[in-house]
């Protein structure tokens, strides 16, 4: 079994950019999960399939092809609440329970980040971190990060999206969004990336140093 470092927390938190940097300074393999959530989504709008019904997110969940994950239909923002709404079926994260567990045991280590990873999928994972932000400030980073992308959208739009996902996220009853309770609550609310960084690298060596991984 390889060093799991779980990364969880909601929408825009900066846990992907953290996610994919610990994954680079490591060399381990990084999986974002979101990004399985948001095909599953994509996929049942692309079959004209109905988000609310768990029988046919479950079929598209069952069928889905990881190529799929690199569209950059997958990125926007429709993907996003397709993906936040399919992920309350527990058929829809039964079918993709196998592939991320699978995915846990690839050595030296591997970044896993999402919303259950530190609770349901990972649970016994060494490295456990809860990244998150106040939603004014995730709305900002989404709000960018979707006009990059050439994505026209107002913030106040982003901001009640982020508000209505969080609370989908946290109140479903299937693996509800939720810190793990030996993750460390990571807050880059007033910090750079380069500072959010710079403490969830902090964060792993203190849990590396205790599981006796230490750098080779
Ligand atoms: O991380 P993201 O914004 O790309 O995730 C999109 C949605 O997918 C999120 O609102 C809820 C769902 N999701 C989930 O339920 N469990 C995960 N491990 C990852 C994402």
């Amino acid at each position: 079994m390889g060093f799991v470092i779980a990364v969880d927390g909601p929408a825009a938190s900066g846990k992907g950019t953290v996610a994919s940097r610990l994954a680079a300074l490591y060399g381990y393999a990084m999986l974002d999960t979101g990004l399985l959530y948001r095909a599953v989504g994509v996929r049942l709008l692309g079959t004209g399939g109905d988000l609310d019904d768990a029988a046919a997110a479950e079929a598209a969940a069952k069928g889905l092809d990881l190529a799929e994950l690199e569209r950059a239909e997958v990125r926007t923002r429709a993907a996003g609440e397709a993906a936040s709404r399919v992920a309350v079926h527990t058929g829809v994260r039964a079918a993709l329970f196998d592939l991320q567990r699978q995915f846990t045991t690839r050595e030296p280590g591997s970044v896993i980040d999402g919303r259950d990873i530190g609770t349901v999928i990972a649970p016994d994972a060494p490295a456990k971190l809860y990244v998150t932000a106040t939603p004014e400030i995730r709305a900002e980073r989404r709000w960018k990060q979707l006009s990059g992308q050439g994505e026209a959208v107002a913030y106040a739009d982003v901001l009640a999206d982020i508000h209505r996902r969080d609370a989908r996220d946290s109140g479903r009853d299937s693996a509800p969004m939720t810190q793990a309770s030996d993750a460390v609550l990571l807050d880059t609310s007033e910090m750079t990336i380069e500072q959010a960084f710079d403490a969830a690298r902090r964060i792993v060596e203190t849990a590396r140093a205790r599981s006796g991984n230490l750098p080779g």
